[in-house]
This record gives structure tokens, sequence and C-alpha cells, in this order.
């Protein structure tokens, strides 16, 4: 007898009528219309099942901490990092503790259950780190919970950065960090990203670098990182985050860039909701849209996902760690209203996002983890425009959050 059966399930890739099989936390069959005998059957009524969506970048160290000291009110990105700066020497172990949990209740009920989270690496007590490992441990069961180590104030610009950073590594923080264009000087960052890629090399580890965050038409750290990726013989294994710089760069030199990216097998990551607000603040009119060039890089084959960045923290007070939201806003920003544009939107906050975290047993699928959201909408674009309600959110078999349907069915496709 199976574990569980849902039915009656449409699947992001159109299909309708669809029959999920569950034995032992793996999905078994996905077929059609089957009816067997299983200890519990869900009837899905036709609404949309997903595989779960995957937050690729987030910042699980700073969030909630919205208006502790004092609100940005700039909102810039260089003002968040002073507010960060002000705050870390008060917070403690606990705290970020507390607030990590608290944050992973509120993913999991929207149905992100994989985070790639940046952890500070800056201070040398090292106590966001030994804390967000704390909290990946104890989430376990519910979300695959990735760390990056991030050297918020530069790895090179502050004292002991290199020496942290590594430190974390030993530590069992997963991924190599970076922010090459808020080192000092152009070439220091460039250096920052060469280093980096070592380190992550020597160590078969993967690399995640917030990458040319500004609106510098000039800053040129996504080619560095994209020439040390195939140097190292890193592809597949290395993401740029934000590349913000790539929307206001030269035409010209983006039809080299973005080729190049595509070679070198480098992932990246736009953080539309952040992004759009973040930059552009030193324009007058016209304001720049701030996010990176997201159809050209699809049409060229990079891998793109979206991420959610911030929640109520020195950088975004907003945010409900809703990942529709944020596909909401991307394909906004991007101008991706098509049909194939708003799936391309959902794909970047589900199965890219997985691939850029290289999650195993990921999808809906026989042998995949029966891991997946049941939201209340017909198709992906119906989920999209209502930011749909999570009907059930289940975890290899096993149903972690639910709630009742709310809204009146609707024809929209
Ligand atoms: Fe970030």
């Amino acid at each position: 007898m199976l574990d569980l059966l849902v039915t009656n399930a449409t699947l992001p890739d159109g299909r309708t009528g669809m029959s999920v099989a569950v034995q032992s936390g793996k999905i078994v069959d996905v077929t059609p219309g089957l009816s067997a005998p299983a200890a519990e059957t869900v009837d899905a009524s036709g609404h949309l099942l997903t595989p779960p969506f995957c937050d690729v970048h987030f910042h699980m160290d700073t969030t909630l901490t919205y208006g502790q000291p004092r609100v940005n009110e700039s909102g810039t990105l260089l003002e968040g990092i002073q507010i960060w700066a002000e705050l870390k020497p008060t917070l403690t172990v606990d705290d970020y503790m507390e607030r990590g949990m608290k944050y992973c209740d509120m993913a999991i009920a929207k149905g992100v259950l994989a985070i790639r989270s940046h952890v500070d690496t800056s201070d040398a007590r090292l106590l966001a780190v030994q804390a967000l490992l704390e909290v990946k441990k104890r989430v376990a069961p519910y979300i695959d919970l990735q760390l990056v180590a991030f050297p918020q104030d530069g790895v090179l610009r502050s004292p002991g950065g290199l020496d942290n950073l590594k430190r974390a590594l030993d530590m069992g923080v997963d991924v190599v960090g970076g922010i090459p264009h808020f080192e000092r000087t152009m070439s220091e960052g460039a250096a920052s990203v060469k280093l980096l890629c070592e380190i992550a090399a020597e160590r078969a580890k993967m690399v995640d670098m917030h990458c040319d965050e500004s609106d510098d038409p000039m800053s040129r750290h996504i080619e560095t990182l994209a020439f040390e990726a195939q140097r190292l013989g890193l592809q597949g294994r290395v993401t740029g985050s934000h590349c913000t710089s790539m929307h206001s760069m030269d035409n010209y030199y983006v039809s080299k860039l973005i080729p190049l990216i595509a070679q070198s097998g480098v992932a990246v990551i736009a953080n539309p909701l952040v992004n759009i607000h973040l930059q552009g603040r030193h324009d007058t009119y016209p304001k720049r849209r701030g996010m990176t060039r997201v159809p050209e890089l699809m049409a060229a084959g990079v891998l793109v996902a979206f991420g959610h960045d911030d929640v109520q923290d020195p950088w975004y007070p907003l945010g409900s760690g809703d990942m529709l939201e944020v596909a909401h806003m991307g394909l906004h920003v991007a101008q991706m209203t098509g049909v194939k544009g708003i799936h391309a939107c959902f794909d970047a906050v589900t199965k890219n996002a997985a691939q850029v975290m290289r999650l195993d047993g990921y999808g809906i699928a026989k042998g995949c983890e029966a891991s997946f959201v049941l939201l209340e909408a017909q198709g992906v674009v119906d989920a999209i425009r209502v930011r749909a309600n999570r009907l059930k959110v289940w975890r290899s078999g096993k149903c972690l959050a639910e709630c009742g349907a709310v809204t009146p069915r609707t024809v929209h496709p």
C-alpha cells in the first residue's frame, strides 16, 4: 500500500489530472488518473502541484532585524552595510538562532524547502556562523539549508577577513562567497575573486559571490569570475549573485560578456525585490531598474535563478519569504510577461534554483524525493498572478504545513 497518493493534480509543465504516488518518502509513480490503495489520498482538485520553492540567495543572519538600531532612510546598499556594522557587535548566538529558526518556520509555510543563505564572516568571533550551522542541523529534516561564507566587509579590505573566511569553511560552511565591488579598488576586487576561486578549487567547494552589485557600468567582476571559473575548472559550481551593473553596461561589451559567462558555466542570480529598490538610488530621472539582464542571459543558455536576498533587515523593510512574490517582481522588472517568460520566472524560483544549489532528487518524477507544494492555483501563471495560497507543503512524503482554500476558483489560464 502507498503512503500517500495525490490525485487530479496539475503540474508546472501543464500536465493535468496527474496522480503522484509516494512510498517511503520517495515518488514511486507519476501518471494520469492512477488510483491505488494508500494510507492517505489527497484530491488536488486540479490545483497546481509544484516541486518546493528554493530561495537561492538569502541572508538568514540579518533577517528580521528591521529597524535595529535604525532604519535605512537612504535605501542604499551602503547605508544598509553601515547599519549592519552598527548592529553586529550587539548580537549573540542565541539571537541569530532565534531569528533563523523563526524565519525557517515562515519559509516552510510558504513552501520554501531549500535556502542558500550567505553568512557574514567579517566578525572574528564568527557568532553568526556558529548559529547558522546549528540552525542548519536543526532544520535538516525540513529544509536544505546551504551556507555561503560571505565576507561582508571585504575579504581583503577588512582586517582578518581572509582568515575569518577560511575558519568559517573549516567549521563546515558549504560555499565560498565574496563581495569584490566592496573591496577598496577594482583591482583589489579582481584579486579577491581570483583568491576566493582558488580557495574553492583547493577545497572542492562551490562559489557564490555577490558580484557587481552597483549601477557602475564599468564594474567588471563578473568577467573575472567567469574567467577564473574556466581557468580553475570550476564550471557548473560557480555563481555570480546580483550582477546589477550589467543593467547599466555598454551593449557592445555585454555582447562579449554574456557568451563568456555561458561558456564558463557560471550561473547568475538576480534578486528582483531588492535589486529594484536598492539600485538606481543615485539617479534622478530616468531611474535605472537595476536588475541584471535576465532574458538575455537565459537566451544565451546561462542558468538564471531568483533569490529573495533580504526579509525585514537593513537592506529591505518588507518581504515574507514568498518566492512567488519574487517571481512576480522579477517578471515585471524584466518585462517577461509572455507565457514563456512567466514560466521562466517560475522556474527561476524552483528548478533553476535547485540546479544552482545542486540539490539531489528534486522534481516531480519517479525516483525523486516526495517533496512538493499544493498551490491554490490552476497553473503557473495563475500561481504567480495571485501569489497562491500554499494548501499543503510536503517534505519526503510528510505534510509540514497546510491551510484551507480561501479564494474562489478562477478560469485564468
Ligand atoms: Fe545578498
